[in-house]
């Protein structure tokens, strides 16, 4: 047994949201782009059509498909309009409690009783959402990847209280955003960012020990064990501020393990962040070329 859903109103129109609407509107969901700032919802318009566009001149998209989900996609900066007739509601807003609880109390306000309720939250707990969204039974995680409408997989995380009838209908609503999805007990770093941040946090401590050199640590991951990105290039493209939050959570909540490596600290304590400043592990220039 699952709930119908036809209709999804996406919370939050940034790098995650767009992506999130994007999937929502050619899986053929009537779907409401929500945002705080018209300017960014404008944006966030013009990329998701810009995508639908690459997508049909790759081959990857039907025209007919395209023109279906371009119809199919609304924006619009009021929250109750973007609620009220939705069965699903999926919540982008920036990672913070207080932000994200309000808006699912505004949520709860207006959208109707049945609607259930996804967060795309990376590290924040289902069950303290779900207790303020009134529907707990209706409320779990739905974790996509950057970039959402490249990456295939959505980790479906649930909370205390979510029902099986709720996991079994984001399954479904996954599938037809042309998702795979795994199933996830709320846990810390759910099992990706978990993995990530450990093999990560190695590598850098293989650098700190002069095990090898950053480059050669990153090309014996791709070429060794089939990795699509080392593990360097994939912090410096994440942000080594990013990563090292993630490992002091992962630290505080589940041991030692993933006490974070001194060399992380102080690269991060240098303003080392990573691609976004021009250098972390390795050199960028203006264009975002590597350099060294
Ligand atoms: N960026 C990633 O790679 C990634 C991956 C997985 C999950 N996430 C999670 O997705 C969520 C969104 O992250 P993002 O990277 O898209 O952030 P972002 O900063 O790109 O976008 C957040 C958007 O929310 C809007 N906003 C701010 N306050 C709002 C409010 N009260 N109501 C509605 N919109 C509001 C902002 O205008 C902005 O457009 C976070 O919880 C993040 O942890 C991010």
């Amino acid at each position: 047994m699952s709930h119908r859903v036809e209709t999804i109103a996406v919370l939050g129109s940034g790098t995650m949201g767009r992506g999130i609407a994007h999937v929502a509107a050619l899986g053929g969901f009537e779907t409401h782009l929500y945002d705080v700032d018209s300017g960014v919802l404008e944006r966030a318009l013009a990329t998701i059509h810009r995508n639908f566009s690459k997508g049909v001149d790759l081959g990857k998209v039907e025209a007919g498909a395209a023109d279906r989900a371009r119809q199919s996609l609304s924006i619009g900066t009021d929250l109750a309009a973007a609620v009220s007739r939705a069965d699903l509601v999926i919540e982008a807003v920036p990672e913070s409690m207080e932000i994200k609880a309000e808006t699912i109390r505004q949520v709860e306000a207006a959208a109707p009783p049945e609607a259930l309720f996804a967060s795309n939250t990376s590290g924040l707990s289902i069950t303290e959402m779900a207790a303020v969204s009134g529907r707990p039974q209706r409320f779990a995680g739905m974790h996509f990847f950057n970039p959402v409408h490249i990456m295939r997989l959505i980790e479906l995380v649930r909370g205390l209280e979510t029902s099986d009838e709720t996991v079994a209908t984001l399954e479904a609503v996954g599938k037809r955003m042309g998702k795979e999805c795994v199933v996830v007990n709320e846990s810390p770093g759910f099992v990706t960012s978990r993995v990530n941040a450990l093999i990560g946090n190695e590598a850098f401590r293989m650098l700190e020990n002069g095990v090898a050199t950053a480059a050669d640590i990153d090309k014996a991951l791709k070429l060794g064990l089939n990795h699509p990105m080392g593990p360097f290039e994939m912090a410096d493209l994440v942000g080594l501020d990013v990563r090292l939050g993630v490992l002091r959570h992962l630290h505080a909540t589940l041991g030692d393990l993933y006490r974070p490596s001194q060399l992380l600290v102080q690269y991060v304590q240098a303003g080392r962040l990573g691609r976004k400043t021009g250098r972390g592990v390795y050199q960028y220039d203006a264009d975002g070329r590597r350099t060294e």
